[in-house]
């Protein structure tokens, strides 16, 4: 392939043809970098879960390979996928699955089974079971031989949550120095659980411990990954990091998936996370919130504004089920509505109210059953959904908030929606109310701030010194109808990790890891001012794979004004297409916002702007690095301690560039802009 459609990232992977979400066994083995990750062999939607693979000797340059793993009985019986998984190079032969001098490569993934079977092992499966199974290979990864005689090696959840194998997955192995044994960490993605297994062979594994929920647990958690770091460079001061994705719940103003990560240690057994990175679960709302729907106890929607206006519903279950619970006070606390329907679903809106947006996040309780997972809220503005979420069916209410930062004033509809399609669950929300900060819940350690960064998973066998993540650049939001043919989905730039203290708190930072010498052009630009005036400036046309370095000082804000610095990227000449990226003075935060990125019809959600957070420099300057791609802008902010990832779809002719500064005049501005060539040319 040429790789030059319009969208085709250039020094980005993608495969060159069909569907691919995470990677799924990231091995550093031999001088290659093995990239195998979720695809599908037949389309460019989800579906025939198989695990691709593509190789590298720079984390650059990609070489696509055939298929390693393919869905069994593919393409037209498929009676096993392969989900996404790790995979480890075993140096000892602990497996035995090596011989005539060869090392095995093992790989451990998710079995996926659409039947009820009975495996070649003997084992039995059920319908929509997820369990685990391991593969090998004798060639360095090129081929691979599932292990017939024993798969799945972890066929059920332990028994407390046995009712949990249609969401137990995502096992993460990586050898354990100091205990000499190989750990698997693995997903009970309803419960917001990681369970932890040790083994010595990688074939028989045995629980050691749990994890969770902690911070963030909106949606599911999913891929799960577990690894250590040194402190400020200090090898002697090791501190473990757990990488968690969650869908949908990713950070605040972002829709659909996120990744977020907890420091603490791991002693071979046990994870236990640092109190300084863990945010208490449900705690009151902040004390400044304006509560307009507190509905607790009896009454009806009439006499709190809301429409339609029946009675709250929970309180007279359909068919007097209850499972033994007080449907008013004692299964779920406070709540909305908990509706036990059966055959009779009440399936839309439920009841909807309007309001004028009035602070800048909007807080809510929202929670599920104990099977389903029915309940969604929306907001919407001029008939349009702009914000959405859903509550999982783990029993409990946990807050979630949306930034309306950028909708202040706006009139707004929010809506309680069931979303079953029959037979019964619950339906639970309480406490939506304006505050002008953000819930406890989804405060939590985001590695990405953007819509696009998802299922991050770092590469084993590097040195231990090197720390190297690749992520899903996508978001299952809208990734299934983001506008690019042939393949669908990109990864992330390879990013470089680190711990760093800052404000006295272990702090991920990452660095992007590209051999960027080998796709650099030529420079485009280098400027600097020492104040540039309150406007804009034109930059021309700089082009449309670029590596930008921008570093200003912090200022005062101007009072009542929008008072930001940034640049304009991905521009036509017209300006009606364009990506802003930059800096908010009186927020403290950077931004994308990629409202009028270019192609932005396929989903309402995609039209959007995102914040993170980030604190000038001891010398009070922002800098900020922005690679930006064909069909994908991010940022690392300072030293990379705040990164955000977005995709776009601009057309071909958006390579203008434009600097702005407004609300005042920014200080000590300097340029720097490099076109990036393609990595496969
Ligand atoms: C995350 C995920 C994983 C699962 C895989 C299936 O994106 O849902 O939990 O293993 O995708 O393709």
């Amino acid at each position: 392939p040429s790789y030059t459609e319009l969208y085709r990232p250039q020094f980005h992977f993608t495969p060159s043809k069909n569907w691919m979400n995470d990677p799924s066994g990231l091995l550093y083995h031999e001088g290659i970098y093995h990239l195998f990750y979720q695809y599908n062999p037949g389309g460019a939607t989800w579906g025939a879960m198989s695990w691709g693979h593509a190789t590298s000797r720079d984390l650059t340059h990609w070489e696509q390979q055939p298929v390693a793993l393919l869905a069994r009985g593919y393409p037209n019986n498929i009676t096993e996928m392969f989900f996404t998984g790790s995979a480890v190079v075993d140096v000892d032969n602990t497996s035995g699955f090596g011989h005539s001098g060869k090392t095995p490569l093992v790989a451990m993934y998710t079995s996926y089974y659409p039947y009820a079977q009975t495996m070649p092992s003997g084992k039995t499966v059920q319908a929509n079971q997820q369990a685990q199974s391991i593969a090998y290979s004798l060639d360095n990864g090129m081929t691979w031989t599932t292990y017939d005689a024993a798969n799945p090696v972890i066929s059920d959840p332990p028994a407390p949550y046995s009712d949990q194998f249609l969401n137990f997955r995502d096992p993460n192995i990586f050898w354990h120095k100091p205990t000499k044994k190989w750990i698997a960490v693995l997903s009970l993605a309803e419960l917001h659980k990681l369970l932890i297994y040790t083994s010595k062979d990688l074939k028989n594994w045995t629980l050691a411990s749990e994890f969770g929920p902690v911070n963030a647990v909106g949606g599911v958690w999913e891929c799960p990954n577990l690894f250590p770091l040194s402190v400020d460079g200090d090898d002697d001061n090791l501190k473990w990091v757990a990488m968690i994705g969650l869908n949908p719940g990713g950070p605040p103003g972002t829709i659909g998936s996120g990744t977020q990560y907890v420091v603490g240690n791991f002693d071979g057994t046990t994870f236990t996370a640092e109190a300084d990175s863990l945010y208490s679960g449900t705690t009151p709302p902040p004390s400044d919130s304006i509560v307009f729907a507190d509905f607790e106890g009896t009454g009806s929607f009439a006499d709190l504004g809301w429409t339609p206006a029946g009675d709250l519903i929970g309180q007279s279950p359909v068919n007097g089920t209850l499972r033994g619970q007080n449907p008013v006070t004692g299964y779920l606390g406070k709540r909305l509505v908990n509706t036990f329907l059966n055959g009779d679903a009440t399936t839309g809106t439920l009841t909807s109210r309007s309001f004028t947006i009035s602070k800048r996040y909007i807080n809510f309780l929202i929670g599920g059953g104990h099977d389903f997972n029915n309940t969604a809220v929306h907001l919407k503005v001029d008939g349009q959904i702009v914000r959405s979420a859903t509550g999982t069916n783990s029993e409990s209410l946990s807050w979630q908030s949306w930034d309306v930062g950028s909708l202040l004033n706006q009139t707004a509809v929010i809506q309680i929606v069931d979303t079953s399609s029959g037979g019964w669950g619950h339906i639970n929300v309480d406490e939506i109310s304006f505050s002008d900060s953000m819930a406890r819940s989804q405060v939590a350690n985001w590695v990405d701030w953007g819509p696009d960064f998802y299922a991050a998973q770092s590469y084993n066998g590097l040195p231990p010194d090197e720390h190297i993540a690749i992520a899903w650049m996508n978001n299952w939001q809208y990734a299934g109808v983001i506008p690019t043919s042939p393949w669908r989905s990109a990864t992330s730039i390879p990013r470089e990790f680190s711990l760093k203290t800052i404000d006295g708190k272990a702090t991920l930072v990452q660095a992007p890891t590209e051999k960027w010498g080998s796709i650099v052009r030529r420079k485009a630009l280098d400027r600097s001012w020492s104040s540039l005036n309150q406007g804009t400036k034109s930059l021309g046309s700089v082009g449309k794979a670029l590596q930008i370095e921008l570093s200003f000082s912090d200022r005062e804000p101007a009072a009542a004004e929008a008072s930001q610095f940034g640049i304009i990227v991905r521009a036509t000449p017209d300006l009606k297409q364009q990506t802003r990226v930059g800096y908010d003075f009186s927020t403290k935060e950077i931004f994308v916002d990629r409202s009028q990125s270019g192609d932005v019809s396929f989903d309402g959600t995609f039209p959007a702007t995102y914040y993170a957070p980030l604190a000038a420099t001891a010398k009070g300057q922002i800098n900020l690095r922005i690679y930006v791609d064909w069909s994908s802008v991010e940022v690392f902010g300072g030293e990379g301690e705040t990164t955000m990832t977005a995709q776009i779809f601009p057309s071909d002719s958006a390579a203008h560039a434009q600097i702005f500064s407004t609300g005042g005049n920014t200080q000590n501005v300097r340029i720097r802009i490099n076109e990036i060539s393609s990595a496969w040319a």
